[in-house]
């Protein structure tokens, strides 16, 4: 009779973990989904900036003209993933490319700026960078993180 009221205890929470479970390990078990390649290229350009924001720091202008260039041409996603975003944020396209081109273009700036050793020049081309990255963040971050990885 113990026995079996042990028996039946294990059974009970083994009937336990297995109604409670499912859920558990569906998460757990779910394929991992892949980062888009935008997310690593993002993530190089955050790199770039922090390389940026020292050397303004210690007024390295060459260091500031060098990386410059890494964020005006960063890499782009392969041909596959690009048709994807593009097929996602579909007519906000136009919007998505405005955004790219000032982080384009301000980061041409501030390579210009610090070419010349213009410290006032670099920090405004610099504030101009950071307000590209942050609008195109503010826009689409969001939506990209539902669209694409299913999480808020
Ligand atoms: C044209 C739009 C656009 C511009 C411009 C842009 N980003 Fe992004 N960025 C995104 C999107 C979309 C994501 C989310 C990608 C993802 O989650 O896979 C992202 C994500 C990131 C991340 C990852 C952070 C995180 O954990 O979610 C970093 C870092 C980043 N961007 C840095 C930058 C920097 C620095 C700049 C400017 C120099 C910049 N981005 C400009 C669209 C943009």
């Amino acid at each position: 009779m113990k026995i079996f009221s042990i028996n039946t205890a294990v059974l009970a929470t083994g009937f336990a973990l297995v109604t409670v479970c499912p859920p558990l390990l569906a998460e757990n078990n779910a394929e991992p989904v892949e980062p888009l390649a935008l997310f690593a290229i993002m993530e190089e350009m955050g790199k770039n900036m922090q390389t940026i924001t020292a050397a303004i720091a210690s007024e390295d202008w060459e260091t500031v003209e060098e990386t410059s260039p890494l964020i005006a041409d960063h890499p782009q996603p392969p041909l596959g993933e690009k048709i994807r975003i593009l097929t996602f944020i579909g007519t906000d396209v136009s919007a998505f490319k405005g955004h790219d081109g000032q982080t384009h273009q301000a980061a041409q700036q501030l390579g210009q700026a610090a070419a010349s050793k213009d410290g006032e020049a670099v920090i405004v081309a610099f504030a101009d960078l950071q307000r590209s990255c942050l609008s195109c963040h503010q826009r689409f971050r969001k939506s990209f993180r539902t669209h694409f990885y299913g999480r808020q």
